[in-house]
């Protein structure tokens, strides 16, 4: 019985945990993750190093692949690189990645 009541705390407090872990990025940590991509991106301004300057990326009315500014969005094109933009889909856990886009969203 005491067993049983074990493992059922353990499946609500795993059950607990995990959306934690899913959403809600820590901008702090984002900001270290981010040092790997201010190589090419200005966090300060919009102005343009190798990539666009990311300041105010989630107040644009668009992104320059005309799509919404949405989380969404900013993870696929994270994922996916491309036109000199490096693909961090293997590079990046997806925890790295929430608190990479919760620092993204303090620009
Ligand atoms: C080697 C240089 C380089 C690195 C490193 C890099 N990027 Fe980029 N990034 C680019 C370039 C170039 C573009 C523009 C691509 C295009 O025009 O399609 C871009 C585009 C973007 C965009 C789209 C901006 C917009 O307004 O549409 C986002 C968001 C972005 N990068 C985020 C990141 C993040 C986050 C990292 C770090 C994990 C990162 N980049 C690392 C070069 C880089």
């Amino acid at each position: 019985m005491q067993k049983f009541l074990l493992i059922g705390s353990g499946v609500i407090l795993a059950a607990c945990l995990l959306p934690a872990a899913q959403k809600g990025g820590d901008p702090a940590k984002g900001k270290e993750v981010f040092e790997q991509c201010s190589v090419c991106h200005n966090a300060d301004s919009e102005e343009k190093k190798m990539g666009p300057g990311l300041k105010g990326l989630f107040k644009k009315a668009k992104l320059a692949n005309g799509k919404k500014p949405t989380e969404e969005n900013v993870r696929a094109i994270v994922n996916s690189g491309g036109n000199g933009m490096p693909a961090y889909d293997s590079i990046l856990t997806d925890e790295e990645k929430n608190h990479l886009i919760a620092y993204l969203k303090t620009l």
